[in-house]
């Protein structure tokens, strides 16, 4: 399998260029599903999660169109279909959206139940949840979710989430745009792809409000047309080089990016010593001297992202003193990599929810293993900061959502390359 092969040590300086956000990006893909016409979709990331999509919306009846890089015109109009391909479906976590928007388009739904990223039990039971209280009957088993509607028919309705599920409230926003009567979504994410997605059905004519506090509210609207949208910049994207600078030394520049997002991810990589400075669109990130411990805990935004978590962990790997580490969204996130960074030489205890990290003078190169796609991330600044070879192996996971992550991290003086599959 392709791996990648790092030369450590060297710190990153220049300039790199965000991609627009996966998150957004496999919710809106899904949303054009609702909409009558073309749309032409702006800052889409070239990222194997997203070419399944596409793939699996072209494989049900959809014309899509890449008329120049990060431009996608799909226009979904001519599809009858409501049943996805099941081996696609499985091969990513997000084609889970597909049952939000073809409960939405169709009134029904066949989808089977998702692959993507392992590393905790996620459950559906508040997507579940949310389409019954739209009254939708669900036949749920092992290998797919049947939605169909109910005696009384689909409607709008009120769901409080049991907790702020993004992926409840992406799937519920979905289902509901061509509803008839209000949705109200409490306790809904605030992620800023829940903007993002709400920013793109208004834009075609949806009528939502409040997306971005705990209450989003849906009033149905009979159609939606086609029109253009520009997805925002990848808020973890872009805070995974602001750590990998953090963590190896250097001088960058990131840009496409909006500051506000990042505002929980760049408060802790000040204090452990990072230099930043907020532009309009771009953030410069300095660091020379070591850094030092400091304390995270992962929430929901506008807390620390959990998909942050393992990113942070090697720059506490490298700090001074003792940083703690908790994690409040998924518990089992830490066995994804921590074992492969103690092979590399931190110093990492477990205790439930919470990882204590003894800071040390340097990592060493090793041959190290991705578990899933934000794991795989940590691991390739592991390398970058390490003395000596790594190897990444299982970047399959990495690619699902990183664009060009070697090309632009060779841009900035980093020596990483891509071995190629050699079997
Ligand atoms: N949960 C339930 N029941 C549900 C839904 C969620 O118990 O029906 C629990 C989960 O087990 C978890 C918590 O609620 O403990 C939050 O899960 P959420 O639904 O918010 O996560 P998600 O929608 O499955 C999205 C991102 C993840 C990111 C999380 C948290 C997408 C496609 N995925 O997942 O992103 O970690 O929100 O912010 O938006 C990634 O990009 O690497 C990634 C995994």
């Amino acid at each position: 399998m392709a791996r990648y092969e790092i030369h450590g040590g060297r710190p990153l300086n220049g300039t790199v260029t965000i991609s627009g956000a996966k998150n957004a990006a496999v919710a809106i893909l899904p949303a054009t599903l609702l909409v009558s016409g073309k749309c032409r979709i702006e800052n889409v990331p070239d990222i194997s999660d997203v070419r399944i999509l596409l793939d699996i919306l072209e494989r049900m009846g959809a014309s899509i169109a890449a008329p120049e890089p990060g431009v996608v015109e799909i226009d979904c109009t001519e599809i009858q279909c409501s049943e996805p391909d099941q081996q696609l479906v499985r091969k990513m976590r997000a084609s889970y959206y597909l049952m939000g928007a073809l409960m939405g388009r169709f009134g029904k739904a066949h989808v089977a139940l998702p692959g993507g990223c392992n590393f905790a039990s996620r459950p559906i039971d508040q997507h579940i949840k949310g389409f019954l209280a739209l009254g939708a009957d669900v036949d749920e088993t092992e290998e797919y979710v049947a939605l169909t509607p109910g005696e009384a028919g689909l409607q709008g309705g009120r769901i409080c989430l049991d907790m702020a599920s993004v992926g409840a409230t992406v799937n519920i926003m979905l289902a509901a745009t061509l509803l008839p009567g209000q949705t109200v979504i409490e306790n809904a994410a605030k992620e800023p792809h829940i903007v993002d997605l709400a920013n793109f059905l208004n834009t075609m004519g949806a009528r939502i409000t409040g997306a971005g506090t705990d209450t989003v509210k849906i009033r149905g609207v009979n159609s939606l047309r086609g029109g253009t949208y520009a997805i925002i910049p990848d808020q973890i994207e872009a805070g995974t080089y602001l750590a990998a600078v953090t963590a190896v030394g250097g001088n960058v520049l990131v840009q496409n990016v909006i500051p506000k997002h990042m505002e929980c991810i760049t408060n802790k990589l000040q204090e452990m010593g990072a230099k930043i400075i907020n532009y309009d669109d771009s953030i410069r990130i300095m660091r020379t001297g070591r850094l030092r411990q400091t304390t995270v805990k992962t929430r929901p935004y506008p807390g620390f992202p959990t998909d942050m978590q393992a990113q942070i962990c090697v720059c506490m790997a490298l700090a001074n003193g003792v940083s703690r580490l908790t994690e409040s969204v998924y518990e089992t996130r830490f066995f994804g990599y921590c074992t492969e960074l103690e092979s590399m030489g931190a110093s990492i205890r477990i205790n439930g929810k919470t990882a204590t990290v003894t800071g040390v003078d340097h990592l060493t190169g090793s041959t190290v293993y991705a578990h899933d796609l934000r794991a795989g991330a940590a691991l390739v600044i592991a390398g970058l900061a390490a003395e000596g070879t790594t190897y990444v192996e299982h970047i399959h996971f990495i690619e699902r959502g990183y664009e060009n992550l070697v090309e632009k991290l060779r841009s900035l003086g980093a020596d990483i390359r891509r071995l190629e599959d050699e079997t």
